[in-house]
């Protein structure tokens, strides 16, 4: 039996209107399996990050469809949204966007706070997870005194404490010297045990290696990659 799919995008444009209007995306379909590590590539303005917005229910197509873990979204309510996000989704970006004067703890269960989680479950929940990614003699430090690959660590451990279906990461090694890089890499090459899909935006051809499968943006649409 096939796994799955996550992720099934149908015909999907996506037009800022401007001006002058700009069409990000123009037309893409693809389809990612549950389980499938799949890296997106592309120069500078292919519409990556507008990928990335639509399939993170941040923004929505223009027209075409999107379902997610099974469910169409692209005419859903935004409450409805925000609720499958918050279910399904986990973000890892270039800059961390972390609480510098919350500890390492505290940041990582922030990423529990709109899954309907009672608080002292959510930082039982964040200090396993803390330890999972190597920090556990840092879980009650300030996140300003960390190195940036701990930085990025703790925001992958944010993004993976509600053990999202998708996680999707725009850059996650972009502000990482190359042995931050690889911790950070490992990580996510870790998240295979548990199942999770990750769609990960890279320049970095050793992320990109390590997919199961490439997607290269050209000007608004996906080829698919050798496998
Ligand atoms: N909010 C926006 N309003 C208008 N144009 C945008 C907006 N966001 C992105 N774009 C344009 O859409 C295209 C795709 O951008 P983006 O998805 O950010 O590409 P990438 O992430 O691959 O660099 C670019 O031409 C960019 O200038
Ligand atoms: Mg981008």
């Amino acid at each position: 039996m096939t796994d799955p799919l996550i992720v099934e995008l149908r015909d999907v444009v996506k037009t800022y209107p401007g001006p002058p209007a700009v069409e990000a995306l123009r037309g893409v379909s693809v389809s990612i399996a549950a389980g499938e590590h799949v890296a997106v590539v592309g120069r500078s303005g292919s519409g990556k990050s507008t990928l990335m917005a639509i399939l993170g229910l941040l923004d929505r197509p223009s027209a075409g469809h999107y379902a997610l873990a099974g469910v169409e979204t692209s005419q859903m309510p935004d409450a409805t949204r925000s609720s499958m996000r918050a279910a399904h989704l986990g973000f890892v970006f270039q800059s961390f966007h972390l609480l510098p004067d919350r500890d390492v703890v505290e940041n990582i269960a922030l990423g529990m706070l709109y899954g309907g989680c009672p608080a002292d479950e959510r930082r039982a929940r964040a200090i396993d997870v803390c330890e999972r990614v190597g920090l556990a003699h840092r879980a009650s430090a300030s996140v300003r005194h960390l190195s940036g690959g701990e930085q990025q660590r703790v925001a992958i451990a944010r993004a993976i404490a509600g053990a999202p279906a998708l996680l999707l990461a725009d850059e996650p090694t972009g502000n990482l010297d190359p042995d931050n890089a690889e911790d950070v890499l490992a990580l996510l090459d870790a998240l295979r045990t548990d199942g999770t899909t990750l769609v990960v935006v890279t320049h970095d051809p050793e992320v990109a290696r390590r997919a199961d499968r490439r997607l290269r943006m050209t000007a608004g649409l996906i080829e698919d990659g050798e496998g």
